[in-house]
């Protein structure tokens, strides 16, 4: 078995052009390795300040191995704190959300924290007079070490001080949350309540690759289309907005080829620059008209006309500008994956807006849906038969041509290239081969 941990000449040898290593999906010890090289170094999506409204409201998760908070401060500002007492190492907060008051109190010896993170108060402070405590360690509290930041309400958070700059790293694909943001007419979103949560026996990898995969559907959601095809149109009536949300999935393989595409530095990645199965939604009566008078009518207008399939913010996040949703990966092991999916309202503008986030969520990325099941089936079978005797690659070449090397960034016009999947794996290979302790 090959060591990966110090022999950064092995991993290099996982990532051909076009052709990527098992391993890469199945060893434990790389992805031991994409958490403290990776993860800890990208800006990884925590979740959206409209869920945690009021002073002391808070919610925890794992953000790739680290127990983190996301708490609103008594500032009024979203903080995300190391979920790990800075005495002996407790966790602070033990529920999933709730309000915690203006102090965090930890459960263990009651040492007491700010809402944003710094220490309040220890107990038997007399005992620490003379102990150096206000220059230890423990007296930066709970702060995360690479920082925070609040984009347009949507929270990240960054594990490791070394890394890039939160603009630097996401670049042009920030863009998409603005036009997420921009499509209320207050330009505000509100999170719609909790998240579908499933668990994927599949490396992280697999799922966010599919996220660019514009030619399985054709195949993979076959019946899923045929059916809307076949029997859709007598619920057409009941349910129009499933009808129009489905019949696009049957689409071929030339609508993808004309969809366009662009990669960005680091792994990012735009699909569907021309257009989309999202672009042939019926309009919204009075929508457009609202979002006029908010922004416009010439920023109205390229609000509406942007409607990317997927946009990829390497590593964790994907999201749909219309219909305004988002996809978060939380991988637990190499072959475990959490996947949670959330809806948003956008506030001011029609209801009808949430009801189509959440039935494209429920039809399309829930595991109980027409759509999703087919996918999980796949990604599951590819796990669990990659290992099998014989080739050990996966092949990304279609449309490989060797002048994109020289490219980070570019534009193209076919759907179909594997290149948006090739760049995840340059921005991988770029961490992965990056020491700790370096920026990558
Ligand atoms: S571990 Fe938190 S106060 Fe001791
Ligand atoms: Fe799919």
């Amino acid at each position: 078995m090959t060591s990966y941990s110090d022999d950064v000449k092995a991993i290099t040898k996982l990532i051909s052009h076009n052709q990527i290593h098992r391993d890469v999906y199945v060893s434990e010890e790389i992805f031991r390795l994409e958490n403290e090289r990776l993860f800890a170094r990208s800006w990884l999506y925590v979740g959206h300040e409209s869920q945690v409204p009021e002073v002391g409201d808070y919610i925890t998760l794992d953000l790739a191995g680290s127990p983190v908070i996301m708490i609103r401060h008594t500032d009024g500002s979203v903080r995300v704190l190391i979920n790990r007492c800075a005495h002996k190492g407790a966790g602070v907060l033990s529920e999933p959300c709730g309000n915690t008051g203006r102090v965090l109190r930890c459960p263990y010896h009651a040492w007491c924290y700010k809402t944003d993170g710094s220490l309040l108060a220890v107990s038997l402070k007399a005992d620490y007079v003379n102990s150096g405590l206000d220059k230890s360690v423990a007296s930066a509290g709970l702060s995360v070490p690479g920082g925070v930041e609040a984009y347009r309400g949507f929270v990240f958070a960054r594990l490791s001080r070394k890394g890039l700059s939160f603009r630097e790293y996401f670049g042009e694909a920030l863009f998409a949350l603005d036009n997420m943001v921009d499509r209320s007419p207050e330009g505000k979103l509100q999170i719609a309540g909790s998240c579908i949560r499933s668990t994927i026996r599949c490396n992280w990898k697999m799922y966010l690759e599919n996220v660019n995969d514009t030619v399985h559907p054709i195949s993979t959601h076959e019946s899923a289309a045929a059916t809307a095809q076949t029997v859709g149109h007598e619920f057409r009536d009941a349910d129009p907005t499933a009808l129009e949300q489905l019949l696009p999935f049957g689409a071929g393989h030339d609508f993808y080829s004309k969809m366009g595409a662009r990669v960005l530095p680091h792994g990012h990645s735009i699909l569907g620059t021309n257009f989309s199965i999202h672009t042939g939604y019926s309009d919204i009566p009075g929508y457009k008209q609202l979002l006029e008078k908010a922004h416009g009518e010439k920023r109205a207008g390229e609000i509406l006309s942007y409607s990317p399939q997927n946009v990829v913010f390497y590593p964790s996040l994907a999201t749909k500008s219309s219909p305004q949703v988002m996809r978060v990966l939380r991988p637990l092991s190499a072959g475990l994956t959490q996947l949670e999916v959330w809806a948003f309202q956008p506030v001011g503008a029609p209801e009808i807006m949430l009801k189509r986030g959440l039935t494209y969520s429920r039809l399309v990325f829930s595991p109980t849906s027409m759509v999703a099941h087919d996918d999980i089936h796949l990604f599951e079978s590819q796990q669990a038969s990659l290992v099998a005797a014989g080739n050990p690659w996966v092949n990304l070449q279609r449309q490989f041509n060797a002048a994109e090397l020289e490219h980070g960034d570019y534009l193209f016009e076919n759907g179909n290239n594997e290149l948006l999947m090739r760049n995840q794996y340059r921005a991988w290979l770029a961490s992965l081969t990056t020491p700790v302790g370096e920026a990558a």
